[in-house]
């Protein structure tokens, strides 16, 4: 049984088994004639928990149909509708569901939430977005870069905007996929200086640059995300935004990279802020490709959790 919580945590040639995986269920699921279900339905008899203590769109429902493609069922949960919002313990929580279901998904606040249900679970446990790493999404984001752009190692990555929980798992997968990355935005917004040293010691190049027009210089992929992710203040939102402006990804951004520079934004968007529609609804983006990868990295992430 294998917990999926985090990149880094995980050994390299299992993402890239996972990778590959996802690419030949969508390869073969994308041919088949629709409403076909998969030829094996590796998850037939299993009951899969979906936990959100916070709002979803795309990890709701990728996780939904690709449970459902598999052949097995899902629980949309909310944290608040549970006793795990009203005092019972993660523990307790975790022992229950596990007498009840076959794997466990959760997206929560604090990270100490995902790694206690994965101590006291006794089925595997998906990190569905913490305040701190999103893997999933840099599951399907590899997926889709090198869908577009082949093999994603040695290339270089530009993250423009606030050294979030999204950024946090590029620079995991830096160290494990060898690729390298430039942060670009605010001092006051610098990513984690322990997932930046994590990813220098296995051997990715990881800086941090000021200037964003610099910073894009021979970039293969530009990422942006929010400048006011969920779990920040509200109150926070107009600092943060002056702060963040000089890093908006736009035509003039994209233009100081590469002709071929791919663009990246895990959604939900904020148009003209983050980045302007131009750019995203432009040629080099690769975001609604991303969001459908979403489906089928997590196949893989549930098939290798329970070895199915
Ligand atoms: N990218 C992503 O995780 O989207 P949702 O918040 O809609 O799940
Ligand atoms: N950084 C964003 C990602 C949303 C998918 C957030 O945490 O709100």
């Amino acid at each position: 049984m294998n917990h999926f919580l985090d990149i880094h945590k995980t050994d390299p040639a299992d993402l890239r088994h996972m990778i590959d995986s996802a690419r030949a269920m969508k390869t073969a699921r994308n041919g088949a004639p629709k409403a076909t279900p998969d030829a094996e339905q590796p998850l037939k008899n299993h009951m899969v928990a979906l936990i959100f203590e916070k709002p979803s769109t795309r990890t709701r429902v990728s996780f939904d149909v690709g449970v459902r493609q598999m052949g097995g069922e899902t629980m949309v949960l909310s944290g608040s509708d549970m006793q795990l919002g009203h005092g019972e313990t993660i523990a307790d929580t975790a022992r229950v569901l596990s007498r009840y279901v076959d794997l466990i998904m959760i997206r929560t606040f604090d990270e100490a939430v995902l790694t206690e249900m994965a101590e006291f679970a006794d089925v595997p446990v998906i990190n569905g977005l913490t305040d701190r790493t999103h893997p999933c999404q840099i599951m399907a984001d590899v997926l889709t870069f090198e869908e577009h752009r082949g093999p994603i190692a040695g290339k270089k990555v530009v993250w423009a905007g606030d050294g979030n929980n999204v950024c946090a798992s590029w620079l995991h997968a830096a160290g494990q996929f060898g690729f390298d990355l430039t942060f670009t935005g605010p001092v006051q917004l610098d990513p984690e200086m322990e997932f930046v040293g994590l990813a220098r010691n296995a051997g990715a190049q990881i800086a941090i640059e000021r200037d964003p027009m610099k910073a894009v210089e021979g970039a293969d992929l530009i990422i942006a995300d929010t400048w006011v992710s969920m779990h920040d203040a509200q109150s926070a939102r107009e600092r943060r935004h002056n702060m963040l402006r000089p890093y908006q990804v736009n035509r003039k951004l994209m233009e100081a990279a590469k002709p071929d520079t791919l663009f990246m934004h895990c959604l939900p968007a904020h148009r003209e802020e983050e980045v302007t529609s131009e750019v995203m609804d432009g040629p080099n983006s690769v975001i609604w490709d991303e969001a459908e990868n979403r489906l089928h990295a997590q196949k893989a992430i549930m098939r290798w959790c329970l070895g199915a």
